[in-house]
Parts: C-alpha cells; structure tokens; sequence
C-alpha cells in the first residue's frame, strides 16, 4: 500500500524523509520518491524499487538539502511499478509538488479535459491530474487551490503538497484514506501510518474526511473544505512499533480481515456509473460479450475458490456455462479450448507459476484471457490480453482475505455485466443488485464486529482433531475457503464437501463430537442442507450452521448458530465467509499458530 511521508522543520527534510518511509516498507511498494525544496526550487528523485536504491541515489538524502519536503512509497494501481510513476508528481513548471495515496476515480475525465487545456503529462499515474489539476487553480492561494481540487475529484485521497512560491507551508488533505500529522521537536510531520512518526513524536491529530492542514515549522492549522478554521485534539500513541505496524491490530490477517469492506467498496466503485457497471479494461464490445460462449476459469488455492462461486453465479444470472479447474491441472491435461471461450485467470500475486502457465497455455491455444489480478504490473497482469485489478492493496498475511473478498466482487461484477448485456437480467434487477453490492460493505463490517460470538465458539474447539465443513452450491464454494482458512493457519485437519456428497463415503469419519460446520445460504437448499445436519447430528456430530437472518428453521439440527445479514442469493458468500476467516484465525492464534506466517507456506507460490 502507498505510504506518504511529509517533514517541515529546522532539521534537513530528506533523512526525515528517508526514516519514515522506511517505517512504511512492511506495507509493500514497488518505487519510492522524494521531493525537497532546497531554497529556490524544488528538487525531486523517484525510483522503481527498493528504498534502499532512493537511499543510495541521494546519499542518505544528503543530495536534497533542504528542511521541507514530502515522501512517497508507491504501490501501483494506475500505471506499471516504474520511475515515471513514480510519486512525487510535479505540476508543468515543477512549483507544485504531490504525493498522494488511494484512487481518483474520475481521474480520466479530468485528465481529458486538462489535456484539451494543454496540460501535458508524463506519467500513466491518476496522481498527476492532482498535480495539474491544482496548478489550473492555484492564483496564489494555495488554500484555495487544495479546496478547489477537492470539489473536482471524486475517490480517496490522502495528500502531501509543496508549492514552491509558498515554501514555508506544507499541505496535507484526506478523504478516505488515512493521514496523521504531528509536531515533533522543531518541526511538523505528516505520515500515512503511525510507524512513520512514533520515533518523531507520539501525539498525533487523526485528519477526518475532507480536512485540510497547512502546517509551517512551528503552526498547524486545521480546516474545512469550505475554509473555515477546525480546533482538533491530538490523540496519544502508545504502541509499539511492531503494533503500529499492523495499526494496532495484533496480527495483519486480523487487519487484513478488517481491511475488507474498503477493498470491498475499492474494487466496486470505480465500476459503477450511473446505475450501470462500466468495466473499460475488459476492452469488450456488448457484441463481444454476447459472442462468448463459455467461460474458462483458471486459478490456485482460495483465487480457485472464487472462481467456484462465480461459476454458480455466472451460470445462474447471466446463463453461460463455466468451467473452473486448477492451474495445476488445467496445464498438464492438453484442455479443449473452442472458440468463444474467455478464460479468466485469478491471482492475488499476478505471480503464480501455474495460473501464469495456464495462462500462456490458454494463448497458445488461441484463447484471450482475462485476468482478474491485485498486484499491478505482475507478470499475469503483463500478459493477459486484459486485465481486471482487484483494489484489495497489499496483502501481507500469507492467507488471504481482503484480497479474496475483492477477487469475488470482481466475479459479480463481471456476472452482472455479461448477464445484462445478454438480456437475463433486467434495468430493474441490475438496481437491485448494484444496490445490494453497495450494501455489503456495512454488512462485512457488522459480521466482522461480532468477532467476540465467534472467538468464544473457537475456543472451544482448539483442540479439534478433525473439521467438516458442508454446503451445497455457492455454500460448497464458501464450505472450500472455510475449511482452507482453517487448515493452513491451525493446522488442524479439515475436509469441505458437496453436502450430498456424504452419504458416499464421509460419513463414515463422523463420531462423537467431530465438529462439523454446516453452511445454508441458498434458500431453495435450505431443507436439504437440514436434512444432512441431521444426518451428521444424529451420528454425534457438533454441528455449527453458518446462515441467513430469519432462518431459526436451522437452530432444530444445529447447535451453534452464525447468522448473516440479508442479501440476494448470489452475495452470499461474502458474508458467510467473514465468520469462517474470524473462526479460523482464533482457532490458530488460540492454538499459538503464527498465523500471518504458517509453516511452509510463502505469499507468493512463484515455482511449482
Ligand atoms: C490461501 C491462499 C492461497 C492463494 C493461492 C493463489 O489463503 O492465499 O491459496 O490463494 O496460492 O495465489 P494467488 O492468488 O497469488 O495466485
């Protein structure tokens, strides 16, 4: 994730700046930047890769003299890991300088427009439209200008801004995404995250949405989009530094969990206008679309879980078949791909050997592939004929989770949008869908602050031997990720099945006790998930349900249960999945697991 680091003071900015993007480098980033004002310009160095190549460019900063500046980490999302996109970004005649973290989601049409007013740009990034944008409005002000930008631009931001004509000014605005700033000894300080300042100081002001600050070495004010003056009060830190690196979280899949509902909102926003899903990077006409004859979905691991969802989704809403396999498979079986096949690749890393495999495989045999990708500019990225991005933002816990949740609402989208475009769902029912995507956010948020329900259930179970987990259609999906989420980080044996499946031969391992986690989302299988609960119940099983709002109907064969909030039918695993990830976790950290880091287990499967 972007990290943004900003220093006005008595001391040299540049080492200030270095330190505290250092701070950041947990959060994962792909180039780094700094800008400083040296007494009559403003000097800058970006660079694709490691700090520590910024560190050496600028001999530990000594090369930027100066005491004002702002420093960046990049993660890419709007253009390739690369020196030009790089931040900071510059206005045309360098006076003005930006850092920014999050997504200008209208950065197209303003871009447009400030290219119609001769603004020229070098970088592919949504970031320099910030740059441009306020050097169209700066007259002097630049209070102003900030306000003025603020209006134009629609997503998140958090940013740093130097104007040169101002350099004893330093400005800091938020809207959706995090930004601190601190007085230190001889200066002033603003930081993305914590971990950047707490060697500075440890009496921060949180900046809300749409604050302004414009800080000198020794002021800090506060204010409104509209101007007017706001009294804050500084808030104490008491973490450490390890902690404040999860952001006060004890593991980073617990952050990471809590992450969801915005790489939920991240993933969907940008790809709804108007009541419409609007998904230019599929580079696909509606003629395109109605072409497609089946969908082929490769992936590995839980992205192959959502790949299973979305066959149930795609297959039922937009009635196109969808066949899903394993990249390890799907590469080794000489696959039949005729024409009027789309592949879909899903990968969190966009690095995975077998997705990318099945992914040259796929062109080879003539097919264009899709990949829905989180890492930008990876390999899978690079080489799909398009590519979707996941806006889950680093994910550093090896199992995944915030990523997972932004892959399936990726998959619904693109469901919705072949489904319309093929005359199965109607303007009316698309309403309804974009309006109940909207509200999966607060819910994922309601299920995740119900985390004591499921801690306490989880302790109970710690020294399970075996786990079950059951469901029938998108509730085996959710069943597979349920049980994987468990396994790989409590190491603790668990099997997901097809519900109907038991009666050929797993029941055979129910005894006494055995937990099994049954999960009924699909009201039309309601009565036959009952039906198999008994079954186990009857057999000495625990059984745990994991449900929809409403339906007590369940609490007659199970003996613990997790209700979900109300959504239509093809949502559902992203809510019912928030409870299995929570019980999972506690289960591991309950059993003394390093959850963020299981045994053999890397983030990135890069060999086969
Ligand atoms: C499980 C997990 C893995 C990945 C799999 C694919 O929590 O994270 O199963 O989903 O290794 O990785 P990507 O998505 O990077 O291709």
């Amino acid at each position: 994730m972007c990290g943004i680091v900003g220093y006005i003071g008595n001391k040299q900015a540049a080492p200030i700046l270095l330190d505290g993007l250092s701070k950041l480098e947990y959060r994962g980033y792909d180039s780094a930047g700094i800008a400083v004002y040296n007494g009559e310009k403003i000097d800058m160095v970006k660079s694709k890769g490691r700090l520590k190549v910024l560190d050496e460019l600028t001999h530990g900063g000594e090369t930027l003299p100066g005491t004002v500046g702002i420093g960046h980490t990049r993660w890419a999302t709007h253009g390739s890991p690369s020196d030009k996109n790089a931040h900071p970004h510059f206005n045309k005649d360098n006076s003005i300088v930006v850092v920014h973290n999050g997504i200008i989601e209208n950065y197209l049409k303003l871009k447009k427009k400030l290219e119609k007013k001769g603004y020229k740009f070098v970088s592919e990034t949504d970031t320099e439209v910030v740059a441009h944008l306020l050097d169209y409005y700066y007259n002097g002000n630049p209070l102003q200008a900030v306000t003025k930008i603020m209006h134009r631009m629609e997503g998140s931001y958090a940013l740093g801004i130097i104007f040169q004509d101002h350099p004893d000014e330093l400005y800091a605005v938020r809207k959706d995404s995090p930004l601190i700033v601190g007085h230190t000894d001889g200066g002033n300080i603003i930081a993305s995250d914590v971990p950047a300042v707490l060697k500075y100081t440890r009496n921060v002001f949180f900046i809300e949405n749409e604050e302004i600050v414009r800080m000198t070495r020794d002021t800090m004010e506060f204010f409104t989009v509209d101007e007017e003056p706001i009294e804050k009060e500084s808030v104490k830190i008491d973490w450490d530094i390890n902690a404040a690196e999860k952001g006060g979280y004890e593991h980073f899949m617990l952050k990471e969990m809590y992450e969801q509902p915005k790489a939920i909102t991240d993933t969907f926003s940008p790809r709804l206008k108007d009541g419409n899903i609007v998904i230019e990077e599929l580079n696909m006409s509606d003629e395109d679309i109605k072409a497609i004859k089946k969908i082929m979905i490769v992936a590995c691991g839980s992205a192959y879980h959502t790949g299973i969802t979305s066959k149930y989704v795609f297959e039922d809403m937009a009635r196109l078949p969808v066949e899903v396999d394993l990249a390890s498979e799907f590469r080794y079986r000489r696959p039949i791909l005729e024409e009027g096949t789309l592949v879909i690749v899903i990968s969190q890393s966009g690095e995975t050997a077998d997705t990318l495999a099945a992914l040259r495989e796929s062109q080879e045999l003539g097919a264009k592939v899709l990949g829905i990708v989180n890492v930008v500019g990876s390999s899978i990225a690079r080489e799909a004929d398009n590519v979707m991005y996941t806006w889950a933002g680093p994910e550093i816990a090896v199992a995944t989770t915030k990523a997972y949740s932004a892959q399936l609402i990726a998959l619904y989208l693109l469901a919705m949008k072949f489904a319309y475009v093929r005359g199965m769902v109607d303007a009316s029912e698309m309403e309804e869908l974009i309006r109940d995507m909207k509200a999966l956010p607060a819910q994922v948020e309601m299920l995740l602050n119900n985390k004591g329900k499921i801690q306490r259930f989880a302790n109970r179970y710690l020294a399970a031997k075996d786990v079950f987990f059951i469901g029938r259609g998108i509730d085996y999906a959710i069943s597979l990720e349920g049980s994987l989420k468990l396994k790989e980080i409590s190491y603790i044996h668990s099997e997901a099945y097809a519900a109907g499946e038991l009666k050929h031969g797993t029941i055979s391992l129910i005894e006494e006790g055995t937990l099994v986690a049954a999960v009924l989302t699909q009201r039309d299988l309601y009565k036959k998930m009952i039906s198999n609960m008994v079954e186990v119940g009857t057999r000495g099983a625990f059984v745990l349900a994991v449900t929809n709002e409403g339906n007590v109907e369940v609490e007659r064969a199970a003996d613990y249960v997790i209700y979900i909030p109300e959504t239509n039918k093809y949502f559902t695993n992203s809510l019912a999945i928030i409870p299995l990830q929570l019980f999972g976790y506690y289960i591991a950290i309950g059993r003394g697991c390093d959850v963020d880091k299981p045994r053999n287990l890397a983030k990135s499967v890069t060999v086969e």
